[in-house]
């Protein structure tokens, strides 16, 4: 019997939630205790990471995260809060793109100097180590970038512990130091930088040339966690049952005694949201499913299963399947779908709340990543943060304060909190889904009869790749139906259907992505299974664009 397609697991899309849609809601600075939860009594043992504008400070997030230790990633101009609200054990100094001896270059701000914490300074980290505390930075005679090989120079380095004499790295800087600071020795040297590791005599400033946090320093992770265990003496105890109750506590404070509503897309943010709300406050709150007739086979029904029955929310269902083919009829525009939708959503979202009666918050499924981005080296930028875009536009409109769960979290950790908090692989190993759903993936006008047909071929797309074992390994894999029909043959008859195509991506965040290269055998049974299950289909075609130039959706 053919396996649920709807069962099992993946891996993911947005930051922000399965359904997004890139309308933005602008929040006042994320201040961390105005913009978000406030800080909870007991602080957490915490790397701070200061971001100099590298693309890889959020990289050092993850690995530090990876290695179950708690970090937050501040900007070069933040202030010394931080050190109140958190039990600050160390602090990272990313990389950037500037020169520490240029004019405007941005410097670790004082704070860091006087919290008596250990720090380490990563390429332009360490560059500015050197620069603030006494030494001398220029610019090098030749750039080193790409591979390079670390050798120790023979005394103790705590941060190579376990390390072999020769470490490959990955190398990225223009600049050098020319001398060290007071107090610092050298710890090791590549061909091009006689000074690739520095430390002070105390064994609490280090720092490095290289990037231990890419791919291409493939013992980088075991440098940072030396650094983290060795000097910082991290505890390793963020694991996915402390940041399970670590949410749940910074939950129950914000709220108080308040009211929450959240709505649920089906996808993984907004599961795990709910689900760590409601362990947090019970039955105040109230999640609102509306049933826009544009989902997957089943997906309605699992939604209402999971939230209902398994997890005993309170769970305020709408089928409004009529109302959003209503307000799509006619419409062939991609991007009036996508407003169409959006505004239907909000006005049975709003008559939906206005059930509940009095709610103080509004629950949105905001990660750590979108945080990040907010509060960005740059910090004169404007916030933004993403949201929903079901529930973009909503806050203003019916003043309720923000709670976001997960806005400490990394997308794997909130998987892994899911776990924890007793959902299944299916609901939190899942394939990204559009915010419009099944009518970006109709071309043309959506009408019930298509939406029925691409249900089931969608239905067999999904069974085979996960029949095969390709679903984990896909980022989305899907089907599309054109509004082309073509002549076949079947028996002694003349067909006359639709050509429908499959689409499936290889990608990391959707922002690029390439065509994924599915076996010929999985393709072939899809295809065949497509055209003998369903009438009003008689040709399959596969989708080999990436993108860019093509978009993973075909509207
Ligand atoms: P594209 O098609 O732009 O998609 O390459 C990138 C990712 O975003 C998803 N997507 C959307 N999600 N509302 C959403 O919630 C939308 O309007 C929308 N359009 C695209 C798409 O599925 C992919 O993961």
């Amino acid at each position: 019997m053919a396996q649920n397609p709807t069962d099992d697991s993946s891996r993911r899309v947005s930051t922000s939630d399965d359904i997004e849609v890139g309308t933005y809601l602008e929040i006042a600075q994320a201040d961390r205790t105005t913009g978000g939860n406030p800080p909870i009594d007991e602080r957490m043992k915490t790397i701070v990471i200061i971001d100099f504008g590298s693309q890889y400070s959020r990289l050092i997030a993850r690995r530090i995260r990876e290695a179950n230790t708690y970090c937050e990633i501040v900007s070069h101009d933040a202030g010394r809060e931080i050190l109140d609200e958190q039990d600050v054990i160390g602090v990272i100094l990313s990389g950037g793109p500037n020169s520490v001896y240029e004019d405007d270059a941005p410097m670790a701000p004082t704070w860091v100097y006087e919290a008596g914490v250990p720090v380490l300074g990563i390429c332009y980290g360490m560059q500015l180590i050197a620069h603030q505390l006494g030494g001398k930075v220029e610019r090098g005679i030749e750039r080193e970038y790409g591979h390079a090989v670390v050798h120790k120079d023979g005394q103790d380095n705590i941060l190579f512990d376990g390390l072999d004499n020769e470490v490959p790295v990955w190398m990225s800087h223009g600049d050098r130091i020319e001398q060290l600071p007071p107090g610092f020795r050298s710890m090791a040297y590549t061909e091009n930088s006689p000074l690739a590791v520095m430390g002070n005599e105390e064994g609490t400033y280090f720092g490095i040339q290289f990037h231990p946090e890419v791919a291409h320093t493939p013992q980088g992770a075991e440098i940072l966690r030396n650094f983290l265990f060795g000097v910082c003496k991290a505890a390793g105890d963020w694991t996915p049952k402390n940041f399970v109750s670590d949410a749940i506590e910074r939950i129950k404070e914000r709220v108080g005694d308040g009211k929450v509503i959240c709505a649920l897309s089906g996808g993984v943010d907004s599961t795990v949201a709910a689900a760590l709300i409601h362990r947090a406050i019970g039955d105040r709150l109230t999640c609102i499913f509306v049933d826009n007739g544009l989902m997957r086979k089943g997906e309605a029904d699992r939604v209402q299963n999971v939230f209902a029955s398994q997890l005993g929310v309170n769970l305020i269902f709408v089928d409004a399947t009529e109302r959003f083919l209503n307000a799509l009829k006619g419409v062939t525009d991609p991007e009036v779908k996508r407003k169409s939708i959006g505004a239907e959503f909000i006005k049975i979202f709003e008559e939906a709340a206005i059930e509940i009666g009095e709610v103080d918050y509004l629950a949105q499924g905001t990660l750590y990543p979108d945080v990040i981005e907010s509060t960005s080296a740059d910090s004169t930028a404007s916030h933004k943060i993403k949201t929903h875009h079901n529930v973009g536009g909503l806050p203003e409109h019916m003043d309720l304060k923000l709670v976001e769960p997960l806005r400490y979290m990394f997308k794997d950790e909130v998987r892994k909190a899911g776990a924890e908090l007793g959902l299944t692989p299916q609901s939190v190993n899942r394939q990204p889904f559009p915010g419009p759903g099944l009518a970006i993936r109709i071309m043309g006008e959506v009408t019930f009869e298509k939406l029925e047909i691409l249900r089931e071929v969608d239905w067999i797309v999904i069974d085979e790749i996960k029949n095969d074992g390709l679903y984990d390994s896909l980022w989305q894999s899907f089907a599309v139906l054109t509004n082309t029909r073509t002549v076949g043959v079947m028996g002694d008859q003349r067909t006359y259907q639709y050509v429908t195509a499959i689409r499936a991506v290889t990608s990391a965040d959707a922002m690029t992505a390439d065509w994924a290269r599915l076996p010929y055998d999985t393709l072939a049974r899809i295809s065949s299974r497509i055209v003998n299950e369903v009438d009003e289909v008689n040709r399959v075609v596969l989708d080999i664009t990436s993108k860019p130039p093509g978009t993973i959706e075909w509207e």
